[in-house]
């Protein structure tokens, strides 16, 4: 018996399928991998392959993929056996997917506030609301918006950072695009015809990254932004630069000039170093892999959207707000503070007129945000609220954070008849004095 076993983007080639839809199929639970493997990825067999072409088959005599599923469970005699008309004329029985965990398919990200190992618990929280249309506000990874995507919803995906919103345009709206080896080969060469700027390797010199990181980093955003026409394949190749940025970051930020931290002869007690070393082209690759395998067609129009949360029109059944979180002490997660290399990488182009050159490590200049603020917190979640009053609204924050979680209960409460307050352990109604960090989740109907 053959025993080899192929990564998705091999099964793909073998079995002359998109990996959308290949996802698609784990998804629903039509197929499962061999394997995954310590970095995530997935490994599959030929009895895989086997039984992608058993529904591939099933397919064309127009049976629903729920039925394909009851037949691959019983095995083959039966639909042998049995002519197909039969199936169409069935009632069909509904059918409730199980979903594998979400983190089985969706990239690795690095990024502050990230709610992937948090997914599969809000999912859990949320899953007996009656909404179809869901708005992520302070979309971020894209991995909540990811979680109602596959589950069916219709995704509205919005950050007011650039840099995230092409991962929701890469991750959510795009269904079926993903970059192929030679798009990867055009973005990776120096193009001899192509002039390129040298900004990064003078601007950023001894900042970030070593000098042949910058002129690589020169070269492979200028191959992006001009070679790559479609706004998804786009999307997906800053996704994978922003991630190979972070990964090779001490603290995976760039909040400070400490570039000496990577290259400074030490014994290191932590592992990190590999990973800051590992040539760019080599994180490139294997992010946009990793994309690649989580593209996938829910049947919905998913959107991204790149603008203030204040300013995000439409109406929708359910808003998950999930936004900047400030400490007790009063200090507030600064994104673009902590993000504004990658902000100035989808800018390239514009980036010098944007620099705050009076500060070391050469950040964009921006005034502070009202969601870092402690005195105007309360006004922002407030005229929040107010705005999607008349949605669900579901609301990630922490418990030792400002406002406390009795103030954002009782702001809930200006707007929504029955608010629901679950922390990370128990389920509760009353409010909690636990002093410890736990993360919260307000369900506001
Ligand atoms: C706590 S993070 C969200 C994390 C996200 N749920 C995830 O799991 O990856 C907050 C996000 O809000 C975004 N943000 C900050 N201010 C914003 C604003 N005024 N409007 C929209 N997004 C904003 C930040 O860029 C950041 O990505």
């Amino acid at each position: 018996m053959n025993n080899k076993l192929y990564r998705i983007g091999q099964l793909s080639k073998k079995a002359e399928l998109p990996i959308s839809t290949l996802n698609h199929y784990l998804n629903l639970k039509l197929i499962k991998p061999e394997k995954v493997i310590g970095s995530g990825y997935r490994l599959f067999s030929n009895k895989t392959l086997e039984t992608i072409l058993e529904i591939q088959k099933l397919k064309k005599e127009y049976l629903p993929l729920s039925v394909i599923k009851q037949q691959l469970r019983k095995g083959r005699e039966l639909l042998i056996k049995e002519p197909s008309a039969q199936y169409r004329q069935l009632t069909l029985p509904t059918f409730e997917p199980e979903y594998p965990p979400i983190t089985f398919q969706f990239p690795s990200t690095r990024f502050q506030g990230s709610k992937l190992k948090l997914v599969e618990w809000i999912w859990q929280n949320c899953k007996h609301l009656d909404f179809n249309s869901v708005l992520d506000a302070f979309g971020g990874t894209a991995c909540v918006s990811y979680l109602f995507k596959t589950r069916g919803k219709q995704v509205f995906y919005n950050d007011y950072l650039k840099s995230n919103y092409y991962i929701g345009l890469a991750l959510i709206e795009n269904s079926r695009e993903t970059l192929t080896q030679e798009d990867v080969e055009e973005i990776l060469k120096r193009h001899p015809e192509m002039k390129y700027p040298t900004f990064i390797q003078e601007t950023f010199k001894g900042i970030y990254f070593t000098d042949e990181e910058n002129e690589w980093l020169d070269v492979v955003v200028t191959n992006i932004d001009t070679l790559i026409t479609n706004i998804y394949k786009k999307a997906i190749a800053y996704f994978a630069l922003f991630q190979s940025c972070v990964i090779k970051r001490p603290y995976n930020l760039f909040h400070r000039k400490n570039l000496y931290m990577r290259t400074a002869k030490v014994k290191r007690s932590f592992g990190n170093k590999i990973t800051w070393d590992t040539p760019f082209p080599v994180h490139f690759v294997r992010f946009v892999e990793q994309a690649n395998e989580s593209i996938f067609d829910n049947g919905q129009k998913n959107k991204a959207f790149c603008t203030d949360a204040f300013n995000v029109k439409g109406k929708y059944d359910l808003v998950y707000i999930d936004t900047p979180y400030i400490s007790s002490k009063g200090v507030g997660v600064d994104y673009l503070e902590f993000y504004h290399f990658l902000e100035g990488l989808v800018k390239y182009n514009k980036w010098e007129t944007l620099i705050d050159w009076k500060s070391k490590h050469l950040r964009i200049k921006h005034g502070k945000s009202i969601w870092n603020d402690k005195n105007k917190i309360y006004q922002a979640f407030d005229t929040l609220f107010k705005k999607f009053a008349d949605s669900i609204l579901v609301v990630s924050y922490r418990s030792d954070g400002i406002p406390s979680d009795a103030d954002l209960m009782s702001l809930l409460k200006k707007y929504k008849a029955k608010v629901i307050e679950l922390n990370r352990k128990n389920y509760k109604y009353v409010l909690s004095n636990n002093g410890e960090s736990q993360e919260l989740l307000f369900v506001a109907e």
